[in-house]
């Protein structure tokens, strides 16, 4: 029996109305309490990792990352997936971004991630469009990202209510039409008042803001970019906002924040402490906040079509 792909999984979440999550790995021994607690509760989600995630926390590389998925990994409850390859980083260097897709593909990478979301929409299209040729040639779907979801760059953000009130940096539906069309993106990442966890060491620790969602907004998105779309930011996002959101076009979510604090919080206590950690708080995700506990048996990982 064919294994099913990431692909076919994640348009199984958008057709059955539920989601596909993602867990950043900036710790390598992350990825065990990861695996075992989407295998406890039946879930399917994706291990990921972000270069910023290796640059600039412990995941090492993307090959580090990939071998401890494949020593970790269950294939009826995990795929492996690249997270944020910027094309222009946070802190605003031009990235090598086809040399990283390149060796993650090289490295088993089951799905990629190019995020060219700090360019202009034509640059944006193209550098996407030349991972989707190297990427596609492989095999494997490409997310890319339109709109701007703040929070990974150093500095204050903008007042939240202002950015959620003034819409600015939203995802405009028609560009995400032609950004689909143009490039051939598997899904898209959009922005609709989500934003990321802060990662600067002043900031990395603190409590990430409660966001909110424009779901009449996303409703307009999903009309015109006809993929399953990617919601980043997944850590305090209020609940009826993404149980809304899944509703409407979401069928992938990125979760970091609320699984890497608590493993850095209790990592005083040793390793084994704050794998512990990372799998209650990995527990209390599936089941209170995305309410996806026994989304294997829907998605079906193991079988193909
Ligand atoms: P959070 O840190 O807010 O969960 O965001 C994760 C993310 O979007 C990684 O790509």
């Amino acid at each position: 029996m064919r294994e099913t792909s990431t692909a076919e999984i994640v348009q199984r979440a958008l057709r059955h109305k539920t989601v596909v999550p993602g867990f950043n790995i900036p710790y390598l021994p992350m990825v065990a309490p990861v695996v075992r607690a989407l295998r406890d509760a039946n879930s399917f989600g994706l291990i990921m990792v972000a270069r910023l995630e290796w640059e600039k926390f412990e995941s090492r590389s993307l090959e580090a990352v990939a071998a401890e998925y494949r020593a970790q990994a269950d294939r009826r409850h995990t795929r492996l997936h690249l997270d944020h390859v910027p094309v222009i980083d946070e802190d605003n260097l031009a990235v090598d971004f086809a040399g990283i897709i390149e060796r993650a593909l090289r490295a088993g990478y089951e799905s990629v991630m190019v995020d060219g979301s700090r360019l202009p929409l034509a640059e944006n299209i193209a550098c996407t469009a030349r991972v989707v040729a190297l990427a596609h040639a492989a095999g494997v779907p490409v997310e890319a990202e339109l709109g701007a979801v703040l929070g990974h760059e150093a500095g204050p953000l903008p007042p939240y209510e202002e950015l959620f009130a003034s819409g600015k940096g939203f995802t405009d539906p028609e560009e995400a039409r032609r950004f689909v069309a143009a490039t051939g993106v598997d899904w898209l990442s959009v922005a609709i008042g989500n934003i990321h966890g802060a990662i600067s060491a002043a900031a990395k620790g603190q409590k990430k803001i409660a966001a909110r969602l424009n779901i009449a907004h996303l409703a307009r998105i999903n009309r015109a970019a006809g993929v399953p779309l990617v919601l980043h930011g997944g850590t305090g996002i209020a609940k009826d906002c993404i149980l809304a959101a899944i509703g409407h076009g979401i069928a992938k979510i990125n979760v970091a924040t609320a699984i890497r604090q608590p493993y850095e919080q209790a990592l005083a206590r040793g390793v084994a402490a704050a794998q512990e950690a990372v799998y209650a708080a990995m527990r209390a995700i599936l089941r209170d906040e995305l309410e996806i506990e026994n989304s294997a048996a829907i998605l079906k990982p193991e079988e193909g079509t």
